[in-house]
């Protein structure tokens, strides 16, 4: 029998039973519901709602079945429809009429709010501890690479030289952004919806603070209707997680791209590359293409939830149950990335001398022509104009910039020297950007250090946290 059947005459028909169960997916939530009904009953008891006794059964039928669950030993039903009711109703069936009163001064409503919040908050902490590992694995390579010359490119074309390690600097920068933002929302998603009710509080006296800080809370929602229908936190995790994913995805395409064989710039090692089954040649570069196409998903997850509440009346409404496989399959997802991203890094190898004739090419070198002839006092737009001229003369004869001659540089410009030769060398130009957040290697060694001091901020103000939360 259902436990809202007292009203009904009928039995409900059953592919409305199937159709509207979310059993399937959010028993997923049994710990954070147990957890919020234990801090419930014991409040309960401490406004004289519960007697001691029947709070201990309570207790214990809950860290019971709680072992339970976690050793796949409890059968979920379809009947009880979600995780609060199977909970709810196995807790009965175990402790007897104590069960009964479990649900005073409580909705489903403000106990699935609770429980998302309990649960992302977890997810969350994993999300961030993978997210640094990736980007401190990343600031080593980096590190190992600032004297590795490769082109910079804007439009896809050649554009200026910059060291491997500045390209892959600029990601953790990326990262870092990120972390900061998944612990943003963190921080305001951790306040307690209970006591909300169903969407307009309870009479109980319910004590909401002290509920609050031992599920370890910062605080309590501060209208019930809001409590009870605000995903916003929801969002600003899926939000995060879009903005994270095109990172990686931007990542990964570089990756694919620098694995052809038309830049040869990394190989990927064998155990984090795939074959075809039909081309004996092929090794394909399927994990990075594979974490770009799941980037996907992730924004659909987002578009999917935001869609999902843009017309929703006050208060609940049961649309709201489709939040929850979007959190966790982004989750999911996101976990996943993030765990096959760093050891695909890892032992990629880098081709250092095929990044660097490539950093030759292309007359990389071009604006550190002009530049050298705004020393010699000519303006910008005209040194522009001469240095585009002996580039097409150089394209037309299939030369670099550096191979002219000084007397070919001086029919361009008299104003040229010999010591220009010495200015427009790959490592010149990149050593002559020797300003913050330059490719320069002290500048790129300067934001190494600094990433590392900020992923130590950002781990202590997360373990912070949890250690508040751990020991309320
Ligand atoms: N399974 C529901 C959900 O995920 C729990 C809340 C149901 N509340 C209700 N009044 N039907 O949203």
């Amino acid at each position: 029998m259902k436990l809202w059947a007292g009203r009904f005459a009928k039995e409900t028909d059953s592919l409305v039973n199937d159709f509207h169960s979310s059993i399937s997916f959010d028993q997923r939530l049994y710990r954070e519901d147990i957890a919020g009904s234990i801090a419930h009953a014991a409040m309960l008891r401490r406004i004289g709602v519960l007697s001691p006794e029947e709070e201990s059964l309570i207790h214990s039928g809950l860290e019971q079945i709680q072992a339970d669950a976690t050793a796949g030993r409890v059968a979920w039903t379809e009947d009880a429809e979600d995780i609060h009711m199977n909970i709810e109703k196995l807790l009965t069936d175990r402790i007897g009429d104590a069960g009964k009163k479990l649900h005073t001064g409580r909705s489903r409503n403000d106990q699935v709010a609770l429980d998302l919040r309990l649960y992302l908050r977890r997810e969350i902490d994993i999300i961030a501890a993978l997210l640094t590992e990736l980007t401190e694995s990343m600031l080593s390579l980096a590190q190992r690479h600032v004297l590795t010359w490769m082109p910079g490119y804007t439009h896809l074309q050649k554009a200026q030289p910059v060291s491997f390690g500045h390209h892959l600097t600029a990601y953790t920068q990326m990262f870092s952004r990120d972390l900061d933002r998944l612990a943003d929302a963190r921080r305001r998603l951790n306040v307690s919806p209970l006591g909300s009710g169903a969407l307009a509080g309870t009479p109980y006296g319910l004590d909401r603070a002290g509920v609050a800080a031992e599920l370890g809370f910062t605080g309590t929602t501060l209208n019930s209707m809001d409590g009870v229908s605000d995903r916003d936190f929801a969002v600003e995790f899926l939000a995060a997680a879009a903005l994270l994913m095109m990172h990686l995805s931007r990542l990964c395409e570089e990756i694919i791209l620098w694995s052809t064989n038309e830049f040869g710039f990394i190989t990927l090692d064998d155990a984090y590359a795939t074959g075809s089954s039909i081309m004996p040649q092929k090794k394909n570069p399927d994990v990075a293409e594979l974490v770009r196409g799941k980037t996907g998903r992730v924004y659909g997850n987002l578009i999917g939830l935001l869609t999902v509440l843009k017309g929703l009346p006050l208060a609940y409404n049961k649309d709201m149950q489709e939040d929850k496989e979007s959190v966790f399959d982004t989750v999911d997802t996101l976990q996943k990335c993030l765990m096959v991203m760093r050891p695909m890094l890892e032992t990629m190898t880098v081709n250092e001398a095929v990044m660097s004739q490539g950093a030759r090419q292309g007359f990389t070198n071009a604006t550190d022509l002009a530049d050298y002839l705004v020393e010699k006092g000519i303006p910008f737009r005209s040194a522009h104009e001469i240095i585009g001229k002996l580039v097409l003369f150089c394209a037309q004869e299939g030369r670099a910039l550096e191979n002219l001659t000084l007397d070919e540089l001086r029919q361009a410009s008299p104003v040229f020297d010999d010591e220009v030769y010495g200015q427009i060398s790959v490592e010149a130009c990149v050593r002559k950007r020797n300003l913050l957040g330059g490719p320069n290697p002290e500048q790129v060694d300067r934001s190494i250090a600094l990433t590392r001091v900020f992923l130590k901020e950002i781990s202590g103000r997360f373990a912070a946290a949890k250690m508040v939360e751990d020991n309320p």
